[in-house]
């Protein structure tokens, strides 16, 4: 049966997907390719050697469910505790789309992203660890993944407003021509542990960034969080001035 999404508001846009709350299961997030930016613009955007890759290396969503499906049957079901699951495609009326977990918090609301979480609360002492986790998840599982940026990853909140788990959205896989398996474990360790300093570096720019007065882009911002409360960020339609952890 075709999934009709094209008739609801998604929760979030990225640079290259849609992503909905599946009409029929408010745990499940559907992710379809953005229409107005198709494989093919992308790779026309990509500069030579990238340009000559094939299109199915561009499709964000065929790459996420064999990676994530990859990592499942190395690592078991454990992957899962900061990489969240893929549970295969399904027909929407907007093409294609790949259905994931979505990621909430225990109140019922879709988790909001690091980015929005930094921004709208600093640097504390417990969300540093749960990045310190993050970190060491990588580098104990050597998980391959392009660059991990704060709006790829999602903050759950148990009952309390406590950090659950950092939960990575986006971005997992090799972009390495040699498959990451194949290269060596040294080379393998080198790489991952590049990936987290550069994400640790990045959260300190960031927060030196907003601490000097600067708003950030919208990128990682969730248009609602799919459910009745009133949103208390967005964009589009629904802009309000996020409050920073200065206030
Ligand atoms: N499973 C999920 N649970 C909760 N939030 C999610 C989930 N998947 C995506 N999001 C939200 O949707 C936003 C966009 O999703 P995603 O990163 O998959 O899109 P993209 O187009 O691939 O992104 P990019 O611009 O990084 O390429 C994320 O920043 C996040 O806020
Ligand atoms: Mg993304």
């Amino acid at each position: 049966m075709t999934v009709p999404l094209s008739q609801i508001e998604p929760f979030a846009r990225g640079g290259n997907r849609v992503c909905y709350v599946h009409p029929d299961n408010p745990h499940c997030c559907v992710k379809v390719p953005r229409p107005d930016f198709t494989l093919q613009d992308r790779r026309r955007k990509k500069r030579f050697p990238g340009n000559v890759r094939s299109l199915a290396s561009f499709d964000d969503n065929g790459q996420e469910a064999s990676v994530v499906a990859s990592l499942l049957r190395l690592h078991g079901e454990s992957v899962h505790q900061h990489i969240y699951r893929c549970d295969g495609f399904v027909e929407t009326d907007l093409g294609p789309g790949l259905m994931t977990e979505l990621v909430r918090d225990a109140d019922g609301r879709i988790s909001v992203t690091l980015k929005q979480e930094l921004w709208e609360r600093g640097y504390p002492e417990a969300t540093r660890r749960a990045v310190e986790a993050l970190g060491d998840f990588w580098l104990e599982h050597l998980i391959p993944s392009r660059e991990l940026l704060t709006h790829n990853i999602v903050v759950q909140k148990g009952v309390h407003g406590e950090i659950v788990r950092l939960v990575v959205i986006d971005g997992v896989g090799s972009p390495y021509l040699i498959p990451f398996d194949r290269l060596p474990k040294l080379v393998q360790r080198h790489k991952v542990a590049r990936r987290v300093r550069r994400l640790h570096k990045r959260i300190r720019k960031f927060i030196r960034h907003c601490d000097s007065g600067h708003q950030p882009s919208r990128v990682g911002m969730l248009m609602h969080r799919g459910s009745s409360y009133p949103c208390a960020v967005g964009f589009g339609a629904h802009l309000c001035v996020l409050p920073s952890h200065k206030d």
